[in-house]
Order: structure tokens, then sequence, then C-alpha cells
């Protein structure tokens, strides 16, 4: 069996980059490893990609308005299929798989936009509790200033308050959840690395 291991943070955290750099260190100690990221490049990912999110109103894809619900079905749909095609066998054929992002962005991300937590998390029941969840935490403010270069933005990246209460959620879901590892994301990409391998290799040697 192989291992998997989910970067979790709110936008801006750092988590394409430490995704990134925990894949190359698998790769150059032996390991095969598949790096992917939720919303995947399947077609229920790019209709996600079409949803304009607005400040706690309903989303929007091709100029019509989607319930909070509909919304958190499309990407429990894009989760399903990213677990039964990829992430799974992945991990049965013996493979390191590294998620940029995987349920805990829904529970964080939906529960802040109004939706029950325990019907978010009953809905997401077939997906596969990785072996290790990162969560990068830090604050909004130094996030945005990360992401503020970006030419393209989502509304996400513009409402601060909808961010806030993510981070708190991250947070709160660190405590019910086991797998989940809190690291100070503040520090520099070089040492927000040393702590994620250390946390690793804690990991690894349990088994
Ligand atoms: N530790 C760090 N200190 C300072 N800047 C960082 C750090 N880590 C990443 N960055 C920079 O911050 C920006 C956001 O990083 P990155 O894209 O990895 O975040 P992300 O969590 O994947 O964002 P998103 O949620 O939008 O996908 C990038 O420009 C990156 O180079
Ligand atoms: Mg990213």
């Amino acid at each position: 069996m192989g291992m998997f291991i989910v970067i979790e943070g709110i936008d801006g955290a750092g988590k394409s980059t430490q995704a990134k750099l925990l894949a190359e260190w698998f790769e150059e100690r032996g390991h095969e490893v598949v790096l992917t990221k939720e919303p995947t490049d399947t077609a229920f990912g790019k209709l996600i990609r079409k949803l304009v999110l607005t400040g706690g109103k309903e989303g929007i894809i091709d100029g019509a308005r989607i319930s909070h619900e509909a919304e958190a079905l499309l990407f429990a749909a894009d989760r399903a299929e990213h677990v039964a095609k990829l992430i799974k066998p992945s991990v049965e054929a013996g493979k390191i798989v590294i998620s940029d992002r995987y349920f805990y962005s829904s529970l964080a991300y939906q529960w802040a936009r109004g939706l029950d937590l325990e019907w978010l998390i009953d809905l997401n029941r077939f997906a596969i509790r990785p072996d290790l969840v990162i969560l990068l935490d830090l604050p909004v403010k130094e996030s945005m200033k990360r992401i503020n270069g970006r030419s393209i933005k989502t509304e996400f990246d513009k409402i601060a308050e909808l961010q806030k209460r993510v981070r708190e959620n991250y947070l709160k879901l660190a405590e019910r959840f086991p797998e989940m590892r809190i690291v100070n994301a503040l520090a520099s990409v070089e040492d927000i690395h040393n702590d994620i391998v250390a946390l690793v290799e804690h990991e690894l040697l349990k088994k």
C-alpha cells in the first residue's frame, strides 16, 4: 500500500508550493508519486472552475444561479471521480498520492457559506481518509498579500471575511479529524517544507 497525503489551507496559504516540494522529496527517495489537486481537470472540475462565487450569495454558472447545495454536490461529484479513478487505484498500486485540497476544503468553505457541516460530512462519506492532512495555517491578511499580485482573482480571494471564517473552520476541523496536523504557514518556504517532512517521517515510522 502507498500513502495518501493532503495539503489544505485558505487561498494563498502555500499549498501548491508545498505539494510540489513534497512530491520532489518523495521522488528523490525513489517513490512513485502522483501529484494531484481538487477541483480536478475532469469535466466536473471544469464545471466547478466556471462557478463564479459571490460573498454568501448563490454562485453563478454560465449566468445561472446555483444553490449552495448544488455547489456542494458538484464538488462531491468531482471528488467521487477523483477517488475512484485516481486516488484509490494509485494508493493500492503502492504510490504516494499528494492532493492539493480534498474534502476538508469542501467542509471548510461550504460550511462557511452556510451549509450544514454534518450533511457535508455525510455527503463525502465515500472519500477515503488520507494518512495525513497538512493544514497550512496563517492569518488571512498574510495570505491575501501573497496572492495580491495574481491577475485572475476568484471571489474567494476578494472576500476577506469569508476567508477568515474558512480559516476558523479549518482549525475547528483539525480538532475533529485526527489525521489533520497544523503547520505554521507564516514561516519561510524552506522551513515549512522541513516541518512537513518531519510530520511525514513521523507518519511513515508509525507503519
Ligand atoms: N512561505 C511562503 N512565504 C512567502 N510567500 C510564499 C510562501 N509560500 C508560498 N508563497 C507565495 O505565495 C503565493 C501563493 O502560494 P501558493 O500558490 O503555493 O498558494 P496556494 O495555497 O496553492 O494558493 P491557492 O489556494 O490560490 O491555490 C505564491 O506566489 C508563492 O510563491
Ligand atoms: Mg494552489
